[in-house]
């Protein structure tokens, strides 16, 4: 197994808290590194840490060994939908780099790995046959986490559709639930060693982003197509599962659902029932049909014809019992009837994306989920900030990123102590990757990805995850980041 250092990057030697000369029995980073003990001490042995990519964000090689166009290769190329004009052609070039790659996730001393696979690496057209090389891909990938002792983490939809499937219909169309269906079956069968697999990642994105805003992949506004879309998605999910499930896998199923606490603005009235209708969209619009086997009332009755069509047994199997739940939480979300935009004050920190760093949300979401629901495991299965990084000298000072990585991680632990059966968290992202529509201008990563050379540098961020996992490895220079945590 290869150090950090030895994947191609720079190991920042950052400034010590305290002289070593002085500790030497506490190396460098005395301060945080209990603190750090302290927080880690919060969660049992096996608790599972992880980081989180996902394939089209980060494998670039889009034209190579059999791939077929996705829509998100589409998209990029429509003038103006993606803020800084890039695309993910080469993105980290995750696909020629994969050994490299994998020694630098090792050396982060995570449990766990969340990837994705491309449905069009894997099957070009979305139906008919598979492609060999894309298979091997992944099978590598799982084969060289395995080596490394990290579980495999895969999701199979994460938002990559195979162009040719959207040109006959895409997800506004039943039969791309059965075609979901097909390939999840295949990649269960065929690549083992799978821990968890998780269908779909973040339905609400796909339908509300991709289909009613149109600001990502395919780029449609019409609100009704949206809400077949979602339920499309869950159908393909619950088909999904049983699919899997009866070809003999035995690792977990999972869904992923990206959540946040939706407030009203304001005490107003107005503010108060649009937060509850949000709520409806966002977060029971998914939880009802999977964990109480129907639609929630009022949000049908205010989608009224553009609710979607239901065939009877649909809700019936996208209820399927799941191993777990992933949830993404990134912040939380504020409602106002008159539509403008929530205004923050200056007390409140916001990240690149101009997100509110807002960590007791999270606590608040799990405990009132635990509340609502009859819930499998939970898992946290992304979270972490963009922030503008500056790469000086081979290190990246990511303070902020440090700060809002530990605040998450205390409330994650905030919410176990109050009961919630919450098993693992993944850090989004392992690297500076295409951010969606905002392309390679939102830097995410732990690892800063430079676009020019592609080499990977850790972050104090980074550092920081490999001494809260592995306290006693090798010493590494105290992430100067920590610094500023209490
Ligand atoms: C989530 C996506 C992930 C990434 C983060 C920032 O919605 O699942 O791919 O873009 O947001």
């Amino acid at each position: 197994m290869k150090a950090l250092s030895s994947s191609g990057s720079a190991t920042p030697d950052a400034a010590p808290l305290v002289a070593a000369t002085e500790r030497p029995d506490a190396a460098r980073g005395a301060v945080s590194a209990q603190h750090l003990a302290r927080l880690r001490s919060r969660f049992g042995q096996d608790f599972l840490w992880g980081v989180a990519t996902s394939a089209f964000q980060i494998e670039g090689a889009v034209a190579v060994d059999g791939r077929g166009p996705s829509i998100w290769d589409t998209f990029c190329r429509i003038p103006g939908a993606i803020v800084d004009g890039s695309n993910s052609d080469v993105s980290c070039d995750h696909y020629h780099r994969l050994e490299a790659d994998l020694d630098l996730i090792a050396s982060l001393g995570v449990g766990a790995y969340r990837f994705s696979i491309s449905w069009p690496r894997v099957q070009a057209l979305g139906r008919g046959a598979w492609n060999r090389a894309g298979m091997d891909f992944y099978r590598r990938l799982v084969d060289g986490l395995q080596q490394r002792g990290i579980a495999a983490h895969a999701t199979l939809y994460h938002w990559d559709l195979p162009q040719a499937l959207q040109d006959s219909g895409g997800w506004a169309a039943r039969d791309t639930a059965l075609r979901f269906c097909d390939y999840a079956q295949h990649v269960a069968r065929e690549i083992d060693g799978i821990a968890a697999i998780a269908t779909v990642n973040e339905p609400w994105v796909v339908a509300t982003l991709g289909h009613e805003s149109g600001i990502f992949a395919p780029g449609i506004r019409n609100r009704a197509t949206a809400m077949r879309v979602s339920h499309h998605l869950l159908l393909g999910h619950g088909l999904a599962l049983q699919a899997m499930r009866s070809s003999g896998y035995r690792g977990a199923l999972g869904i992923v659902l990206n959540q946040s606490p939706v407030h009203p603005a304001t005490d107003s009235d107005a503010d108060r029932s649009r937060a509850l209708l949000e709520d409806g969209l966002t977060i029971r619009w998914y939880m009802d049909p999977l964990f109480r086997g129907a639609y929630p009332h009022d949000v049908l009755d205010h989608l009224g014809s553009d609710a979607p069509p239901v065939e009877e047994g649909d809700l019936r199997t996208i209820a399927q019992p799941l191993d777990y739940l992933g949830i993404n939480y990134y912040t939380r979300s504020l409602a106002s009837a008159s539509g403008e935009p929530p205004q923050h004050g200056p007390q409140v920190e916001l990240t690149d994306m101009g997100w509110e760093v807002y960590p007791q949300g999270l606590t608040e979401l799990l405990l009132r989920l635990k509340r609502d629901y009859a819930l499998p495991p939970l898992y946290i299965t992304e979270n972490g900030a963009a922030f503008r990084d500056t790469i000086e000298g081979g290190q990246v000072h990511d303070a902020p990123r440090v700060r809002y990585l530990l605040a998450h991680i205390a409330a994650a632990a905030d919410a176990i102590d109050r009961g919630v059966d919450l098993r693992g968290y993944f850090v989004w992202s392992l690297f500076d990757n295409f951010e969606w529509a905002s392309g390679l201008s939102k830097r995410f990563g732990i690892v800063h990805v430079d676009y020019q050379n592609l080499q990977r540098t850790p972050k104090d961020s980074a550092l920081m995850l490999r001494q809260f996992l592995r306290p006693c490895a090798d010493p590494v220079a105290a992430p100067s980041g920590l610094r500023d945590t209490p």
